[in-house]
Parts: C-alpha cells; structure tokens; sequence
C-alpha cells in the first residue's frame, strides 16, 4: 500500500504549522512542505508529484496550498491545475489563510438555524478573503446579500466579482453597502435575520445595542478571534448562545465556529485521498461542510 504523501506548498517564508498539525491529524504520512512559492516554481513541483506514482496509486499523492496571501494561493491553484495533464493529475485543495473552511463553516452554522433561502443576511466587512466567499455561499443558498466595506468602490468591485461568478440572477440579491460610521450599522441591519461579520482581526463592527434592536435577527456570527470581538455581545467561545438574555437570536464566535471549520479541513485532507482528480476549493470544500456537520 503506497503511503499518503501531501506536498504543502506555502506562499509564506514559513510553511504554516497550523496546516502541517492538520494535515498529520487527517492520516498524512509524508508531509512535504515547502516555503516562498511562487508561481514560476510551479511546474517542475507539480510533475514531480504527478509523473512518479502511476494508475491507481497516483491518488496517494496529492497537494495542500496555504500560506497568507490568499490572492497569490488563488494564482497558484490556477498553476497547478494548468500543470496537469488530462488524467495525469494528483488532487488538490486550497486553503490559504484558512479562508475557505472558515467561509464553509460559518455559513454552515448559520443554516442550523435558518432557511438561508431568502434570509436577509449583511456581510459586515466583507471584502477580504473570507468574507467574498460567506457572500457567494450565501446568494448561492437564495440569501439576499448586503456586503459591507468602509469604501462602497470596494464592496461594489468585491461584489461585481461574485455577481460575475452567478451571473444576472444575483442581480437582485447582492447589495454593496458603505460602512464608515458605527452611526450607519443600525440601519444596515434593520432587515437582517443573519449577520456574518468578516472584519479584520480586532476591530469592531457593531455593537451589542445594534444587534439587540435587530427585530428579525436569528444569527450573528463573529469570525473575528481578537478582542474587541466583531460583534458586541458575541463572545468568541459562543456556540448558539442568545446574544442578549432572552434574545431568540444565537450567537456564535470565531471558535465556536471553528470546530467545525477543524473538522471540515481534516474532511477535505482526507477525502483528497480517495480519487487522483479532486479540485478542492470553496464549493466542494462548503458541500464537505455541510456533510460533516450532518455526520
Ligand atoms: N476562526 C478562524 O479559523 C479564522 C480563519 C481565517 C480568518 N479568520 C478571521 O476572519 C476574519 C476575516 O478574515 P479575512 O482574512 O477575510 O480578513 P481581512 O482580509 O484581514 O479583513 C477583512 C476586511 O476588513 C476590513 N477592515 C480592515 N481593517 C479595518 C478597520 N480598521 N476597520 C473596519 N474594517 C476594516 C477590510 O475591508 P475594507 O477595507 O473594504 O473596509 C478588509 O477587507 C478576520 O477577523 C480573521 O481573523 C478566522
């Protein structure tokens, strides 16, 4: 039986050692990881691992992209994938910054407790990484999307691009938003039932108050780990805790997501294991979600 080999190829100076402990946690044998990749080094990695094992053990072999820059991990999906030839091809999954399995997960936790499908749901601060993907999961489940940035040309970009991606259909539903003022929140949520906030590290996006005036609020997720939380009142262990006593509105804070959001990348580590062909990015890795949090 050939042994499970993952190449971990990190933009990072630093292979990240989060991912490294999660790959060995999900049955890794060998893994190899590597730092400063770049695109143009793409290539002869990528044959390396797919021209040495043949048939049926090529599926032992696969490929794990992390590192900070989650634009340039993008790019190097892009490499990889352009690297193989037809059949000849180990799988792949991409996970830089953990901004897919924390997308997946987010929006997983918050569909146990709504129908996303026509849920109004603001995405506060949701241009970076991980907030552009909780949008798209959630106008891909028939939510009505706003998407918050401090400047409207950045949230309406963030959100031409996920509009490009569904084409006119999310039209209707995908609002870009400014939110420069902690005055603007209260309005911006008056129809919220789920409010996902996606902000940087340590910075806050609405207050306790905000969300406690919500009238249709079920969720408010903080995906923020570092004090001052995202949301006020949603503490960062929370797990469908009421935000406010006697609140039916459930909180959840940026662990209490990331159980499964643990589980979802041991999931995908392992499922890269089973075929030679699997592209392992927000979609298939948000389908991996759902069936863990089911299992
Ligand atoms: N639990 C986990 O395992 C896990 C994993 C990954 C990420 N996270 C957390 O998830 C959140 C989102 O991650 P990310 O990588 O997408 O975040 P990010 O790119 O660092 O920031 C997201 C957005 O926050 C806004 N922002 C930055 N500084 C701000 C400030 N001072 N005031 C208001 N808004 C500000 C920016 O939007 P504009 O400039 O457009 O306003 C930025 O695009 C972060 O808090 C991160 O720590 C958690």
């Amino acid at each position: 039986m050939p042994k499970r080999i993952l190449f971990q190829f990190d933009c990072d100076s630093q292979p990240s050692s989060f991912d490294a402990v999660v790959a060995i946690d999900s049955g890794v044998d060998h893994l190899i990881p590597y730092a400063d990749v770049q695109a143009t080094l793409i290539e002869p990695l990528v044959h390396g691992a797919m021209f040495t094992r043949g048939g049926d053990d090529l599926k032992d072999t696969a490929i794990f992209l992390g590192g900070s820059d989650v634009a340039e991990a993008e790019n190097l999906l892009r490499c990889v994938t352009d690297a193989f030839f037809g059949p000849v091809r180990v799988s792949v999954m991409m996970d830089a910054n953990g901004c897919n399995t924390t997308a997946a997960a987010a929006v997983v936790s918050a569909a146990r407790h709504l129908d996303l499908a026509g849920a109004h749901a603001v995405v506060l601060g949701g241009t970076g990484p991980v907030g552009q993907r909780v949008a798209r999961l959630l106008i891909g489940d028939g939510a009505t999307v706003t998407l918050t940035s401090r400047s409207l040309s950045r949230a309406e970009k963030v959100c031409a691009r996920i509009r490009e991606q569904f084409g006119e259909s999310a039209n209707a539903e995908l609002i870009a938003a400014e939110l420069d003022s902690p005055d603007d929140v209260a309005k911006l949520l008056t129809r919220a039932n789920l409010v996902i906030a996606c902000g940087a590290a340590g910075v806050q996006l609405a207050s306790e108050s905000d969300l406690a005036a919500v009238p249709d609020l079920a969720v408010a997720i903080d995906l923020n780990a570092i004090p001052p939380s995202g949301l006020g009142g949603v503490a960062v262990m929370d797990k469908a805790q009421p935000i406010v006593e006697g609140s039916r509105a459930v909180g959840y804070g940026a662990i209490g997501v990331g159980g499964l959001k643990m589980k979802t990348h041991r999931a995908a580590i392992q499922s890269l294991f089973e075929s030679n062909d699997k592209v392992l990015d927000i979609d298939e890795i948000y389908s991996l979600a759902k069936a863990t949090d089911r299992s």
